[in-house]
């Protein structure tokens, strides 16, 4: 037990708005801590060409902390100011997650009103970024590399949805959330931080509360988040994976745009090997790659109730439980945003914050790709962000 207190207490007689005022005991053992003068070291004074991204949370750049490591160092948006002793709960409860396919968290740093969030750096960068991203990567995705990549991103689910206790619910399960280290292991990052933004930001609540295209119907139209919901959107990030195609693209000719519909249609004509990535030249299993989009139909069906555990999933994707046991039926789809009460921006601008949960606006509907990282510019109102437990 470490009395909190005193962890702070050193900055805190310089300036009364240093105040923590975390005044009990507070075990904040295993949570390691960082100065801002040392993440300011390792960043070079947080220098842009250190940056690395920039998502709803805040900017992320890469360091060299003072023990040699690489970093990634998140900078939470300023909104994001949490008490502290809220903020050092979650993150202990994080950085004691250890699997390796999650991210780890190397700690954080709390001094004034900073919030950041040290983690280990992964050098491959997103599979948003790389395998469906138009940018240049050097990376070939062969069968092999993506079916251990859907096996893994399957295992760092089941570990948060059926090992941790309490069990955590992702939320924001999606390409850009799936770093690649070195050898390409798949690590999912960004798991546990919803509570960590407080829910009345509505605007970096979006990015937390997922993101269009892989949201689960009954979340997206009813909020409710359970981890069914994530299955969905493990589901969706499948057959992505399988395709090396974004779960929307209005470019291509209508009928084809959305993913998992044109999924459901090949899977109905029995020609789902059509769908497998061209940029494998036919280099691939199909029996797997079937079964793989199977998977991702079962993992995305309507009723919450009929997609399967991730500890089943692991399974399927290795062979080891038959697909074919299960009936699958049309998947659950938004593809329809009607279901979903649209509002233009400015309309959201000048509404109260606290509108129903299942409102949003997105400046990004019209664009003709809806890729991993849509929710850049969605926003979404969910007012549900602490009702994760329920499944
Ligand atoms: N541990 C890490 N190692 C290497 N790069 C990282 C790491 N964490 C984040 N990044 C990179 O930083 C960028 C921003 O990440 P961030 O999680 O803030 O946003 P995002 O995942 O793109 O969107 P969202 O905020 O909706 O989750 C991403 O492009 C990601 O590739
Ligand atoms: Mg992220």
């Amino acid at each position: 037990m470490t009395c909190f207190s005193f962890l702070f207490c050193r900055r805190d007689d310089s300036s009364k708005n240093q105040s923590f005022e975390v005044d009990e005991e507070f075990d904040v053992h295993n949570v390691k801590f960082y100065t801002y003068k040392e993440l300011r070291t390792a960043t070079e004074d947080f220098s842009p060409f250190n940056k690395i991204g920039e998502g709803g949370f805040g900017s992320v750049y890469k360091g060299r902390l003072k023990n040699g490591n690489i970093a990634a160092i998140k900078v939470l948006s300023a909104e994001s100011r949490q008490g502290v002793k809220e903020f050092v709960t979650e993150i202990k409860v994080i950085s004691e997650i250890e699997h390796e396919n999650l991210v780890k968290l190397y700690g954080c740093c709390v001094e004034d009103n900073h919030r950041i969030l040290v983690y280990n750096y992964l050098e491959n960068n997103s599979l948003a970024q790389t395998l469906l991203g138009s940018g240049h990567s050097n990376i070939q995705f062969s069968w092999k590399i993506r079916s251990k990549i859907c096996i893994g991103i399957a295992r760092g689910l089941a570990f948060l949805h059926e090992e941790v206790k309490p069990y955590i619910v992702h939320r924001d399960i999606k390409a850009s959330n799936i770093l690649l280290d070195r050898d390409l292991t798949p690590k999912i990052s960004d798991f546990g931080l919803a509570k960590l933004i407080p829910a009345n930001m509505t605007h970096v609540s979006t990015r937390v509360a997922g993101t269009i295209g892989y949201l689960a119907p009954e979340y997206a139209i009813r909020g409710q988040l359970t981890r069914k919901a994530d299955i969905y959107g493990f589901g969706v990030l499948l057959i992505e994976i399988v395709t090396g195609r974004c779960n929307t693209n209005t470019r291509l000719p209508v009928g084809e745009q959305y993913l998992l519909e044109r999924t459901w249609e090949l899977y109905e004509r029995r020609e789902l090997v059509a769908l497998v990535d061209d940029l494998l030249n036919g280099d691939f299993d199909a029996e797997e790659a079937c079964r793989y989009l199977k998977i991702g139909l079962l993992c995305t069906q309507d009723a919450p109730k009929l997609r399967p555990s991730m500890s089943s999933v692991v399974k399927m994707l290795t062979g080891e439980k038959d697909v074919n046991e299960r009936k699958i039926t049309k998947p659950g789809l938004i593809s329809d945003f009607m279901d979903l009460k649209v509002q233009s921006s400015d309309k959201m601008k000048s509404e109260p914050k606290n509108t129903s949960y299942n409102t949003f606006s997105s400046s990004d509907r019209d664009n003709s790709t809806m890729s991993s990282g849509t929710s850049a510019s969605a926003t979404m109102t969910f007012n549900t962000l602490s009702n994760d437990q329920s499944a």
